[in-house]
């Protein structure tokens, strides 16, 4: 499988987030959440209607950092693994992505939201 490499793992604030634009051909961004050693990195689409959730350049999480918000109709997500607890996409998931860290460096599979 291709690999994409994204970032340093390290360029993601702790607690934070950081975005990524859609891979060559694609139309879809990613964005990776970093809690400690812990990344995970989602598609950036809302399920409610597919629009990008940022609601600044690299903000997803809400003012407590406790949950994923959608800018567009404030949607909430779970951090564990992107289930909307409360909004329009209620149950709805984001669509989590495969990850690879290798000193240091933070991979997504080079098909990621195509
Ligand atoms: S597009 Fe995200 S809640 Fe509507």
């Amino acid at each position: 499988m291709k690999l994409r490499a994204l970032c340093e793992v390290t360029e993601i604030e702790d607690g934070g987030t950081l975005a990524f634009p859609p891979a060559e051909g694609g139309f879809l961004g990613l964005f990776a959440l970093r809690q400690g050693d812990q990344v995970q990195v989602f598609i950036n689409s809302c399920p409610h209607i597919g629009l990008a959730l940022d609601w600044m350049p690299n903000r997803f999480l809400s003012t407590d950092g406790r949950q994923i918000v959608c800018a567009m109709h404030g949607a909430r997500f779970r951090l564990s693994d992107g289930m909307c607890v409360e909004g329009p996409c209620l149950g709805d998931m984001l669509e989590t992505v495969m990850i690879h860290i290798k000193d240091g460096t933070l991979y997504v599979p080079e098909n990621a939201g195509l």
